[in-house]
């Protein structure tokens, strides 16, 4: 028998059964639905609202059906709706009527919004645990690399040189930024709607705060109506998990185009790739593969959940629990896919010589000697003129601009002297880039602190 049967004079039909029970999905949610229930009825005991023996009998109870549920010795059933009815079903079966007090002064419309935030709240910690991890193997790759040049593209054509380390500090900020969203996410939603009722509050005397204290939440809701109804903080979420996944998506894209044969930039170890069934010469790069297509389900979940929510009138409506799969979803997936990128990336080998090759063709260095005859003068837009009708020359002609003699660089420009091979050396190129930000060893040493100072903070 269903626990609001009351007003019905049958029986639901089996089909609306399964289509209307949410159980299968927000089991999941247990430990946060009985700690929930275990705040929210010592509260009731010490208010006075019910009897303290009465609270005591509630959460051992409570305490029971945890214990057997973690031991896998709880049976989960469709008829019993979703994870709230399940476990005060059982409750009730286990102590009798006094169980049937539990459910005073609260709704499952506050219950599941207090369960799905402490659920989340407690992912996000993860989460950001397992970003940092990523940040951390980043900052030991740039360690090692502050030497490597290699070209930097725009358009993906050659644009300027750099070092593998910038480079990888380059997503070591992004995911940096990912964390601190995630903070920010978190510090949000860390409010107890609990007490918000079925939407408009209730009229025991409950100590909302004192709720709040005990399930470890920062502050309580401060509207009813907006403590059942809102799920803003789940597409918060989804929306960082989103921009989170699009970073690491771009990386994926980058280490897949490294391991072809046309740049050799890096090679992936042989436990992070995968062989082809036809053609034995293939390694290929599957799992950054599989992280940049899993980032389509994560936005998926986004636009699904905001789609669901749209047009919601408040305050709860049964569209709602669809909230928990898409996010569930999200969540599992941004934790599956983190530890593998992490460890493969820790264990890939980088290609210093094919990164510097690709970096000494295509004149890489051009701006560099523009910007080495504005140093003796010239404005900068004639500088750039000169070095235009340099570089056809050199194409034309089979140079480079570390080949090409000094009689004929004086032919383009009479301020051209022997120190222009300085000048376009990848190394002074690199070195002289030393703004905040750029590639230059010292610019670099200050952005691996900064990492290294914002992962301390994190500890
Ligand atoms: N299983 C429901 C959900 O996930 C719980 C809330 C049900 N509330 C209601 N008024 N039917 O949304």
């Amino acid at each position: 028998m269903k626990l609001w049967s009351g007003r019905f004079s049958s029986d639901t039909d089996a089909l609306v059964d399964e289509l209307n029970a949410s159980i299968t999905f927000d089991k999941r949610l247990y430990k946060e639905d009985i700690a929930g229930s275990m705040a929210h009825a010592k509260m009731l005991g010490d208010r006075g609202i019910i009897e303290k023996a009465e609270a005591e009998k509630i959460v051992a109870g409570l305490r029971d059906i945890l214990k057997d549920i973690e031991a896998g010795k709880f049976e989960f059933r469709l008829q019993d709706e979703d994870i709230h009815m399940s476990i005060e079903t059982e409750l009730t079966k286990r102590i009798g009527d006094t169980g049937k007090r539990l459910h005073t002064a609260r709704s499952r419309n506050d219950q599941v919004a207090l369960d799905f935030r402490m659920y989340l709240k407690s992912e996000i910690e993860g989460l950001r645990g397992h970003v940092l991890n990523l940040i951390a193997v980043l900052l030991d790759t740039a360690k090692n690399n502050t030497k490597t040049i290699m070209p930097a593209y725009t358009h993906l054509q050659r644009a300027q040189p750099t070092t593998f380390a910038h480079y990888m500090l380059a997503y070591a900020n992004m995911l940096k930024r990912d964390v601190t969203r995630l903070e920010d996410c978190l510090e949000r939603m860390d409010e107890s709607p609990l007490g918000s009722g079925a939407l408009t509050g209730t009229t025991y005397p409950v100590d909302r705060r004192s709720v709040a204290d005990a399930l470890g939440f920062a502050r309580i809701t401060e509207n009813s109506l907006d403590g059942v109804s809102d799920r803003d903080y789940a597409l918060e979420l989804l929306s960082d998990l989103s921009v989170l996944m699009m970073h690491l998506s771009r990386f994926s894209e980058e280490i897949i185009l490294w391991c072809s044969w046309e740049f050799r930039f890096v090679e992936l170890s042989d436990a992070y790739s995968t062989g082809s069934s036809i053609m034995p010469q293939k390694k290929n790069p599957d799992i950054a593969e599989l992280v940049r297509g899993k980032t389509g389900r994560v936005y998926g979940s986004l636009m699904g959940l905001l789609t669901v929510m749209k047009a919601l009138p408040l305050a709860y409506n049964k569209d709602m629990q669809e909230d928990k799969e898409q996010v569930f979803d999200a969540v599992d997936t941004v934790k599956k896919v983190l530890p593998v990128f992490t460890a493969m990336l820790a264990a890939m080998t980088v290609k210093p010589e094919n990164m510097r090759k690709a970096a000494s063709e295509g004149f890489i260095n051009a701006t560099d000697c523009a910007d080495y005859l504005v140093k003796k003068g010239l404005p900068f837009r004639d500088a750039y003129t000169v070095i235009g009708k340099l570089i056809r020359y050199c194409s034309e002609n089979g140079k480079t601009l570390e080949t090409l003699s000094l009689e004929t660089y004086k032919t383009f420009s009479q301020l051209f002297e022997r120190d222009v091979y300085t000048a376009v050396s990848l190394e002074t190129c690199v070195e002289q880039r030393n703004v905040p930000g750029g590639p230059a060893s010292q610019s670099v040493r200050d952005q691996m602190d900064n990492i290294q100072a914002f992962l301390d903070s994190r500890k």
